[in-house]
């Protein structure tokens, strides 16, 4: 019978956990899957509830009602596109089919083309929050047509995370707007967790006495309940909150503390590369993202670190203390970074918005984003009133929310980069933050030495200080 409302290609965690979500909602859902053991976990979770497997994809598209919803949450990459070409000789004209999976927004564009031409409506959907997300509410942001939109609203916002009541699920644009968005999301998500792990190098490592807790350095457990501290104000936000709990884990194996016992070698599936990508072609400034991708890559050359470790020898004995470097002055410098990021982030929404001509809605999107994903923040409340007072607002970092505790922030960023500096620790996401907002704080920077250099070997021409026009100098050396 053809009587389920939403079905799911693509049973692994995160496709089976939507799914249930779907299904305790209240909608007659049917998933499938090429593994048997994936659909029978699914049947065996979701009892009770109106969910079953389908064993062909055939009979996954005979049992959806018409027009059909169907979500994909497979890999990103050609999977997606086999996935639709498996998919396609079951659907019809009108039907609906959804990524929901970490797909680069450019594949979305063209998918979404080829498959018009099939008559089928595509939705390109970023969902945020990891496996608990999935199941119990993530946040969903939705990209395409506002009409098809329309008729997967109720499930996408019955299911979402809520805030206030209001559903953490939106339509953010048209076209590959939805995965852009989500991947803007996951290059805040890359610079604040490399600012975490900054912050955590610092504290763990910087011997300041106003750091360290009596003579030695902060243990994990002490670093854990600092973090915990931090959560309870301005830095409430689910990623510190995370950073506490693994922080207090123990390995049951060696009885270390397991952080400790993890090889430090970042793992990336590709979308904070993406978001420095698409900002160096749209020459939007996201240094704290670009570092955090940075710190990744350099992070997994473990063989070529190690070697260089006893070349270098380590910088420590400058008298750090005298930096004065306080607890206090680490919170305040991630709360100042963790505002650039979020600046840095929607700024680059703003150019992709007007390049690409999405139309986004910076209130929207920090409203969605305050539930359910992973760069959730109380200071999400502070972005959405920003933006909801000025809405063509450039930068965040120039919003009466920002302004002043941006510049009071600085001193402290600038202690914890000295610090860092002094104790031979690196700390590049702070340090490219702390540049990030003095550039934009300076009147007067040295470019004027460049536009020279440029006229000087390729006559590039310069602009003057104290008239219009455009010069070009003939004989510098005269
Ligand atoms: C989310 C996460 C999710 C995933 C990232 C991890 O919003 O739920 O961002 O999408 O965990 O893709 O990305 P990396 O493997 O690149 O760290």
């Amino acid at each position: 019978m053809a009587n389920a409302e939403f079905g799911m290609v693509g049973l692994g965690t995160m496709g089976r956990n939507f799914l249930l979500n779907v299904a305790e909602n209240g909608f007659a859902a049917v998933g499938y899957d090429l593994s048997v053991e994936k659909r029978e976990l699914l049947e065996l979770e979701g009892a009770g509830t109106p969910v079953t497997a389908a064993i062909e994809i055939a009979s996954l598209a005979a049992s959806l009602e018409r027009p059909r919803r169907i979500m994909m949450l497979v890999p990103a990459g050609p999977v997606v596109d086999a996935v639709i070409g498996d998919l396609l000789p079951h659907l019809e004209p009108g039907d609906i089919l959804i990524d929901g999976g970490n797909s680069h927004f450019p594949d979305t564009a063209r998918r979404e083309a080829f498959l018009k031409e099939h008559g089928i409506a595509f939705l390109g959907v970023g969902v945020s929050g990891g496996e608990e997300g999935a199941r119990r509410g993530p946040s969903i942001m939705i990209g395409g047509d506002p009409a098809v939109y329309e008729r997967v609203s109720p499930i996408l916002e019955a299911v979402s995370a809520k805030v206030n009541g209001d559903p953490c699920a939106a339509h953010v644009g048209r076209g590959s707007a939805g995965h852009f968005v989500k991947m803007v999301h996951n290059g805040i998500e890359y610079a604040m967790m490399q600012l975490i792990a900054e912050a955590y190098d610092v504290l763990k490592r910087v011997s300041s006495p106003h750091v360290s807790k009596g003579s030695s350095q902060q243990t994990n457990a002490e670093i854990a309940h600092t973090f915990a501290e931090w959560n309870r104000g301005r830095l409430n936000s689910f990623l510190i909150e995370i950073t506490a709990t693994v922080l207090k884990k123990t390995d049951p194996e060696t009885g270390n503390s397991l952080v400790d016992m993890i090889l430090d070698t970042a793992g990336q599936k590709g979308t904070g590369k993406w978001t420095s990508q698409a900002a160096m072609d749209l020459g939007i400034p996201i240094p704290a993202i670009d570092s955090a991708v940075t710190m990744r890559q350099i992070s997994a050359k473990k063989a070529f670190r190690e070697k260089q470790s006893s070349h270098f020898l380590p910088i420590g004995n400058w008298p750090i203390d005298n930096c004065q470097l306080e607890e206090k002055a680490i919170e305040s410098a991630l709360h100042s970074s963790f505002a650039a990021a979020y600046a840095q982030g929607f700024s680059l929404l703003r150019a992709a918005s007007d390049e690409m001509g999405f139309e986004l809605d910076m209130v929207e999107i920090a409203k969605i984003w305050r539930g359910g994903c992973i760069i959730r923040a109380a200071m999400l409340e502070d972005i959405r009133a920003a933006f909801s007072e000025e809405p063509g607002l450039e930068n965040l970092i120039a919003s009466p929310q920002f302004r002043d505790a941006l510049a009071a922030g600085r001193e402290d960023l600038a202690r914890v980069v000295v610090a860092a500096a002094s104790a031979g620790i690196p700390a590049m996401a702070f340090a490219t933050t702390l540049n990030y907002l003095t550039a934009f704080a300076t009147e007067r920077l040295p470019a004027n030495l460049i536009q020279a250099q440029r006229d000087y070997f390729g006559a590039h021409t310069y602009q003057r200080t104290d008239r219009e026009g455009t010069f070009h100098t003939d004989d510098w050396e005269a």
